[in-house]
């Protein structure tokens, strides 16, 4: 564990990760001149836009601070940015938030039309499923690797991210109660969030503490970092963010700014990373580089 600990300046260490990332994620889609080219044009269209990778930085910090290896958790990382992108394609598409901008770049659809986009998400999400299921060289036991899939699935699956998808369309145009929206924003981002931070810690072999520790952080951060995609679909620039602002106000979406305001919305933001930071002080130097994560997403405009 070279790195996690040390007191190496957080974007230097998640670009040396994200080329980590994205060496192994261009290993495990296949080739774009693969028939049909299409789909597998598509695929990587997307997920190489561009995007933060956080999922992949939180499943591979979670396990280095738990004293696993890069190796260890590099599998889920490329699984759960696969997910991750396939959510991103389904939710631009016309029947959802019909948005035309993504990553900086035409949304999928766009390009490919939405028959390849519904298709593509559907093949990343399948591939990453392979990528986990593949006994590479990693040194963690089969149970382990077990754990992670069931981890993952249940996060992106109807009880969890799909499950907030389907609330957040239900809830189009509607005024939710505060207690719904908070189960919706679990489910529909802290859900996959949590489970990268789980799912990095199984990989690393954590024990009951340092799994609710990272439990506790994944949590509060996946909740804060909806509420600050909202604030920033209001008050972001859409250059800065590689997607068009203003789109939840124009589909009349159920967002955090809108059922507590924006100000609430803020404090509650600031509080529940301030929480987050908390939660992995016992993991010690482990958990150094996961406050400094939880300072990005506070202070993030993209
Ligand atoms: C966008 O996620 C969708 C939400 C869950 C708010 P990200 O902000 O992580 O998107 P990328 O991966 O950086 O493009
Ligand atoms: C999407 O939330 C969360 C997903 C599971 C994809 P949003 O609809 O707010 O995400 P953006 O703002 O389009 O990235
Ligand atoms: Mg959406
Ligand atoms: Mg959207
Ligand atoms: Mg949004």
């Amino acid at each position: 564990m070279p790195d996690a600990g040390s007191r190496r300046d957080l974007a230097e260490i998640m670009a040396e990760r994200r080329a980590l990332v994205d060496a192994a994620l261009d290993g495990r889609l296949p080739p774009a001149d693969e028939p049909p080219l299409t789909i597998h044009q598509a695929m990587r269209y997307s997920v190489f836009a561009g995007g933060k990778r956080l999922r992949p930085m939180l499943a591979l910090f979670g396990c280095e601070a738990v004293g696993g290896t890069l190796e260890d958790a590099m599998p889920a990382a490329v699984a759960l940015e696969m997910i991750h992108t396939y959510s991103l394609v389904h939710d631009d598409l016309p029947a959802m938030d019909d948005d035309d901008f993504r990553r900086g770049r035409p949304t999928c659809h766009k390009v490919y039309g939405e028959a390849v986009a519904i298709l593509a998400g559907d093949a990343l999400l399948t591939q990453a499923f392979r990528v986990l299921a593949d006994p590479i060289a990693t040194g963690v036991p089969a149970a382990r690797r077990l754990q992670i899939v069931a981890e993952i699935a249940t996060a992106a699956g109807s009880l969890g991210m799909v499950g907030g998808q389907t609330m957040d369309i239900q809830a189009e145009g509607e005024t939710l109660e505060p207690a719904t929206l908070l189960t919706l924003h679990a489910k529909k981002t802290g859900a996959l969030l949590r489970a990268s931070l789980r799912a990095g810690g199984l990989a690393g072999g954590a024990d009951d503490a340092a799994m609710a520790c990272l439990t506790g952080y994944g949590e509060r951060l996946g909740l804060a970092f909806q509420i600050v995609d909202d604030i920033l679909d209001i008050e972001g620039s859409s250059a800065e963010m590689g997607k068009a602002t203003g789109s939840d106000a124009r589909k009349h979406k159920a967002t955090y700014p809108a059922v507590f305001g924006l100000e609430a919305a803020r404090r509650d933001a600031a509080r529940l990373l301030a929480e987050a930071r908390e939660a992995v002080r016992p993991l010690g130097d482990g958990g150094v580089v996961l406050v400094a994560l939880a300072d990005f997403v506070e202070r993030r405009r993209s």
